[in-house]
């Protein structure tokens, strides 16, 4: 049990749980606010970042016959309160007050689609293999800049208003990983190379600067890149940083295939 507010993030607890409780507790975050994307995990069963997260949005009532062990871990199917469920990989949950009645159960689980490395700690590995083969990177021809005398000042890589907004929301993707979590085809990435890998290449196609719009639409033009997109838009409904992932999904997919 510890003590926890309403308006506490579920990062706060974890924090204080780390302190009070169980030092070997393993998560993983950094900035606290939601902007490094390092913290997703699956909260209540659905991904969404640690620091964001605050007890009055997600614990839910206590409800009915929770098996907790002594050190206050939850068995989701009530059978075997004693099992280490961290190193299976299973939903663990802490109570979240003194009185857990008040302010109820939230439920935690590494980042679904990902390997568990230790408690909430998931291998996002797969995730940035993916995004580091699709080249992130912008790759421009530069315009040279001259000073009022002739001399080369510096390159510039000129773009208008309306340019920069093509793909300016797509720059706010932190790799947090969240959307392939929600994804039901990710799943590790092996048959499909998942919505953040695509959000990062629509970054680029979209562009303007970029000369490798061609090439980079070869890439994701494969059996487990566009293709593999089954529209299921899961992951538009919990990207931290407001991106319609379903709907760029969808944009990209369109693209790559009216060409
Ligand atoms: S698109 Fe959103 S949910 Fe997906 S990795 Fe980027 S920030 Fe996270
Ligand atoms: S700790 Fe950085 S986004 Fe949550």
């Amino acid at each position: 049990m510890i003590e926890a507010r309403p308006e506490d993030t579920v990062l706060d607890c974890l924090l204080t749980i780390k302190r009070t409780v169980d030092p070997t507790l393993a998560f993983r975050y950094s900035c606290g606010h939601g902007m490094c994307g390092s913290d997703a995990v699956a909260i209540n069963g659905t991904p969404t970042l640690l620091c964001t997260a605050t007890v009055k949005d997600w614990a839910k009532p206590a409800g009915t016959a929770i098996q907790t062990d002594d050190e206050g871990f939850r068995r989701t199917d009530g059978v075997d309160t004693t099992a280490d469920a961290a190193d299976a990989g299973e939903p663990q949950s802490a109570s979240t007050a003194s009185d857990a009645a008040s302010l109820g159960v939230i439920e935690l689980a590494a980042l679904p689609g990902f390997p568990v490395q230790r408690d909430l700690i998931a291998d996002i590995d797969p995730m940035l293999d993916q995004l580091k083969k699709l080249k992130p990177a912008l790759e421009a021809d530069g315009v040279l800049a001259t000073t009022k005398d002739g001399k080369i000042d510096v390159f510039e890589y000129l773009q208008n208003p309306e340019q920069l907004a093509q793909y300016e929301r797509l720059t706010n993707c932190i790799a947090c990983g969240v959307c392939e979590g929600a994804c039901p085809v990710f799943a590790g990435g092996d048959a499909f190379i998942g919505p953040a890998a695509l959000i990062w290449s629509s970054r680029f196609i979209n562009d303007s600067r970029d000369v490798k719009a061609a090439e980079r639409m070869d890439a994701i033009d494969t059996a487990d890149g566009v293709a593999a997109c089954q529209s299921v838009r899961a992951c538009s409904r919990q990207c931290p940083r407001g991106i319609d992932v379903g709907e760029e999904m969808w944009q990209i997919v369109a693209k790559v295939r009216e060409r």
